[in-house]
């Protein structure tokens, strides 16, 4: 049974985790995450600060994943490490401190895109989550519908043209005035009113789409934005943005919810996937959750989320997912770097699909 660490740090936590088990079954053994707060104070992350954290958290965060696991180095057959995509200096650290780790401690490291991680987090938590199924993956940077016929095999349906959508919700909630990172504070500032009075067009939804159309599972936020924008000027001109702050919250997290479970709707109707896995930080939100739910289960299908500490970023997940690059084989050449962006290695455009049922 192989045990691997996993080190995160391509964006403002510092993780480190023990995983062991099968690639079907992993089992977490052990997960620290260091999360950096102070990028709250500057209503984002500051790449060269986030750098920083992470070099004084590093050691810790491994040894302490080590120490809760109550495993040595000696006991590790690989070590797991996010090299892309992500800020290419925080990546740096870990991409580093694992090539080090392993070269001392004569144990092999594989790479882990961190996107592939997020589609490992739900298998975490529910054995059933493994391909083949429909994935949306929803996070700060990136936004991605796929079908995953078997691990390592990722058909690109459709992607963001333009805001992520947890970089969408954390800039509306910047509108609103609500504290960094914005998407959890805005869904409860949506969740204290029962409806919205106001209705923001849901993006991408042409009714008239058909499955090959660039806009069936395309997805755009920054319209959305825009019109968020637009609202909380108004309101802020007439002096009634305190009243109105709720209302626009819940107006544009339905809008967001409603296009993604469209789409999400439309690739189970066309591939017939009776699993839906859902990844990223903003797969934490309990009204998409709800939404994809009950729109696919009439469907057959069966969703599945991984918490909100599997969710966000987190190294029990590339452990996850470095336990699959292991057994497949692969290693590391010590030339390996950090990669701002990567494409998920695997992801091909979709192939001629089945037809709609
Ligand atoms: O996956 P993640 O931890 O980091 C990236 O790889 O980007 O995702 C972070 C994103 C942030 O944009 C955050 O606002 C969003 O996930 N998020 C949420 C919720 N919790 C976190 N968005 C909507 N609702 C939530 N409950
Ligand atoms: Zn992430």
């Amino acid at each position: 049974m192989p045990c691997i660490l996993g080190i995160e740090t391509s964006c403002d936590e510092t993780s480190a985790a023990i995983v062991t088990g099968s690639v079907s079954h992993p089992t977490m053994q052990s997960l620290v995450i260091l999360s950096q707060d102070v990028h709250r104070l500057f209503g984002g992350v500051v790449p060269e600060i986030a750098s920083r954290q992470h070099l004084t958290g590093i050691v810790p965060t491994v040894q302490g994943a080590l120490d809760q696991a109550g495993v040595t180095l000696g006991d590790l057959d690989a070590i797991a490490v996010t090299h892309a995509p992500g800020l290419v200096g925080a990546l740096l650290v870990g991409t580093s401190y694992a090539k080090a780790l392993g070269f001392g401690s004569d144990v092999p490291v594989v790479a882990v895109h961190h996107l592939e991680g997020h589609l490992f987090a739900t298998l975490l938590e529910h054995p059933d989550a493994s391909p083949p199924f429909t994935a949306l993956l929803v996070s700060g940077g990136h936004t991605l519908l796929l079908d995953v016929p078997a691990w390592g095999t990722y058909q690109l349906l459709g992607q963001t043209r333009d805001d992520a959508a947890g970089e969408a919700f954390d800039k509306v909630a910047k509108l609103l005035g609500l504290p960094y990172p914005g998407g959890r504070p805005l869904e409860l500032l949506a969740q204290t009113i029962e409806a919205s009075t106001r209705r923001f067009v849901k993006p991408m939804v042409r009714a008239s789409a058909v499955p090959g159309d660039d806009d069936y599972y395309d997805l755009s936020f920054s319209g959305l934005k825009t019109a968020v924008l637009l609202a909380v000027r108004a309101a802020e001109k007439d002096g009634t943005l305190d009243a109105a702050r709720a209302d626009i919250a819940r107006a544009f997290q339905d809008a967001l919810v409603g296009t993604l479970t469209e789409k999400v709707e439309r690739a189970v109707r066309q591939f017939r996937r009776t699993r839906i896995v859902l990844g990223g930080g903003v797969a934490c939100n309990a009204a998409l959750q709800q939404a994809i739910r009950t729109r696919v289960e009439r469907r057959g299908a069966t969703v599945y989320a991984p918490s909100p500490r599997l969710a966000t970023d987190n190294a029990a997940m590339i452990a996850a997912a470095g336990l699959f690059r292991f057994e497949a084989g692969e290693r590391i050449s010590p030339s390996l770097t950090a990669q701002a962006s990567l494409s998920l290695p695997g992801l091909t455009p979709v192939r001629t699909p089945p037809s709609p049922s």
